[in-house]
């Protein structure tokens, strides 16, 4: 019995050297320690033994036991580490290894120019307001003091829905300025920036789809000089302190006086260049008083209230801030075009 537990121990032992993984440790277990095991089997015989021998055996066995139980936690350390260190190894991070680059945007022209206008006449107390480029040609004309038959309803110009002309694609955003009237309550100050639509070729300068900025200030007392400081004002933020401007009769339907505001040319300084095509000035926006019909078509009393009004191409503006010299770019939306704002 003796020979047969330090058998026992050290075939265990042996065993237990060469083991692979947990399941094998496993087997191990079961085969020495078990309820079946081969200690328990000469376990089992103890009772054979004469009473002098059995402390003696009993205590070899235990001693075996113990060193068998030992030598299997050992083993199951030894293969968990291994299991770590494998692990470890095979998801270890590199952690200098570049990242990859996040593909960052860019603001489009575009919407630099415009949220630079917003700026601008935010600060001074106007409230952007938004409207629909499906129109009614009652805002976008008639309640514009542009009687049926003024050249600019010609079908020839503008975007039609219907034959008898009354629902179209706005051709200008100054519709916007009859909703403020119909909605705001007085004094008005309002910006109203959009899209607008016109039957134009697309060249360099021109486009069926463009953006233009409406302006409009209605109030008690409101004058031509209001107008003209405002616009001078605006003029100096965008092309900066002292800026000259140069304000030229002109003729809208909905405003008078009117009148087109030019900037004095910022690349030749007034003299003339390719720029301003010899100009030197370059023309900006459309403005005026607003016409006295508006008004009283939007139940608001003239001799009570005046305001002005102006209107200007996004387009041209954003070309002329980011030196673009082809409006078709704004447009196609060329990667490596819009990558250099
Ligand atoms: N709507 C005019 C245009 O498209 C511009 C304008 C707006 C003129 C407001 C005067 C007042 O040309």
């Amino acid at each position: 019995m003796k020979d047969q537990l330090a058998k026992i121990r050290a075939e265990a032992l042996a065993a237990l050297e060469g083991v692979q993984d947990a399941a094998g440790l496993d087997g191990l277990r079961v085969k020495y320690l078990g309820k079946k095991g081969e200690l328990t089997g000469v376990l089992k015989m103890m009772g054979k033994l004469s009473p002098e021998e059995r402390p003696v055996m009993g205590q070899m066995a235990n001693d075996v036991r113990a060193a068998l139980e030992k030598a299997l936690d050992e083993a199951s350390q030894k293969l968990e580490a291994a299991a770590l260190a494998l692990r470890l190894k095979a998801e270890a991070i590199d952690v200098t290894i570049p990242g990859q680059a996040v593909a960052v945007g860019r603001e489009h022209p575009m919407n630099i120019a415009l949220n630079e206008m917003k700026d601008i006449f935010t600060g001074m107390g106007f409230t952007i307001m938004d409207g629909p480029e499906v129109e009614l040609a009652a805002y976008n004309f008639d309640r514009l003091n542009a009687e049926e038959g003024h050249p600019s309803r010609d079908w020839s110009d503008t975007f039609y829905f219907d034959q008898d002309s009354r629902v179209m694609l706005r051709s200008q955003t100054s519709p916007m300025q009859v909703r403020a009237m119909d909605t705001l309550p007085l004094p008005i100050r309002i910006l109203a920036p959009g899209r607008v639509y016109r039957k134009d070729e697309v060249d360099a300068t021109h486009s069926p789809m463009f953006h233009q900025v409406e302006g409009l200030v209605i109030d008690k007392g409101v004058t031509m000089a209001d107008l003209k400081g405002a616009l001078n004002t605006v003029a100096e933020r965008l092309f900066g302190e002292g800026t000259k401007t140069r304000f030229r009769p002109h003729h809208f339907p909905f405003t008078e006086p009117s009148c087109e505001m030019d900037v004095q040319c910022h690349k030749c300084g007034g003299v003339g260049c390719p720029t301003c095509t010899g100009e030197g000035w370059i023309e900006l926006l459309g403005a005026g008083m607003v016409h006295p019909r508006v008004l009283e078509m939007a139940g608001i009393d003239p001799e009570v209230y005046s305001g002005w009004a102006f209107g200007f191409g996004l387009e041209r503006l954003a070309l002329r801030r980011f030196k673009i010299d082809d409006v078709r770019l704004i447009f196609e939306n060329n990667i490596r075009f819009l990558e250099q704002f």
